[in-house]
């Protein structure tokens, strides 16, 4: 029982940060007879599902991956009906998510979008920005590679420009220029349907993540199956480089 899941987690300790690798919407569909299309039409009704619980719980930051750059390269059918879907449901959900305070924010390589994809993106972020309760971020066309090149690029532009002293470059810079500026490091980062890798995906913010691996296919993913992430999440201990005996000395109650 879901109610009873989430009485096991401890609201004070929350994740602020939850990163989502959503994985398996191919095989899920394949398994059942149908075509891939219709595993990632399903995987839009998890999507829901767990913006729900996430924002029922009180985290604060979502980030799920919708489509990395390098998913341009599959079948083409497939790649039209994915950013269809995707911007399609985007749009249609700006509603919902204003009447849960939802703000919506996307990263990756815009420029790839076909303009109207894009205009209609830029809209929804705009529908949403007053809100001030989950932060909802979702990947479209990123790869952390892509993100990483790119800070690396405008970061040379400024130096050029006398913007920046290079002698000054710390790690705050970077994380300035990556396109997850105004969010804190994932926590937890879940990679659903039994794939134990991260694709590249936000590799410089996972540093200390904790990973959390399912077998679970994303279509079948719901929000007893976060709260179960969560509440692993809670049984680790997180050590940052230090010793587990200073960790304990750092928070005794914990
Ligand atoms: C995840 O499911 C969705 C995207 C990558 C866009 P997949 O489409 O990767 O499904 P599998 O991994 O082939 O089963
Ligand atoms: C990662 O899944 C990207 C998304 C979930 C959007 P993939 O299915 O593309 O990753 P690989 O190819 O199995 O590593
Ligand atoms: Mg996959």
């Amino acid at each position: 029982m879901p109610e009873d899941l989430v009485a096991g987690i401890d609201k004070a300790r929350l994740p602020k940060h939850i990163a989502i690798i959503m994985d398996g919407n191919g095989r899920w569909a394949q398994e059942k007879g149908q075509d891939r299309l219709y595993g990632h039409f399903h995987g839009v009704e998890s999507v829901r599902n767990i913006v729900e619980g996430a924002a029922e719980l009180g985290i604060q930051y979502l980030t799920l991956y919708a489509f990395s750059t390098e998913n341009w390269d599959r079948p083409q059918q497939e790649v039209e009906g994915l950013m269809s879907l995707l911007v399609d449901t985007i749009r249609k959900e700006v509603p919902t998510l204003n009447k849960n305070n939802i703000r919506l924010h996307v990263i990756g390589d815009l420029n790839m979008l076909p303009d109207f994809a894009r205009m209609e993106l830029e809209e929804s972020l705009e529908m949403t920005k007053a809100n001030t309760g989950l932060n909802l971020v979702m990947a479209l066309s990123y790869s952390s590679r892509w993100e990483l090149v790119n800070a690396v690029k405008n970061i040379g532009i400024d130096v050029k420009a006398g913007r920046i002293n290079p002698e000054t470059i710390n790690q705050e810079t970077l994380e300035q220029y990556l396109s997850t500026s105004d969010f804190p490091d994932p926590e937890l980062m879940i990679r659903t349907s039994g794939e134990y890798r991260i694709s590249n995906f936000l590799l410089y913010q996972l540093a200390y993540a904790e990973l959390y691996f399912t077998d679970t296919r994303w279509p079948d993913f719901r929000k007893e199956n976060l709260y179960e992430a969560i509440i692993d999440f809670q049984n680790r201990e997180r050590r940052f480089g230090k010793t587990g005996q200073q960790i304990k000395e750092e928070s005794p109650l914990t």
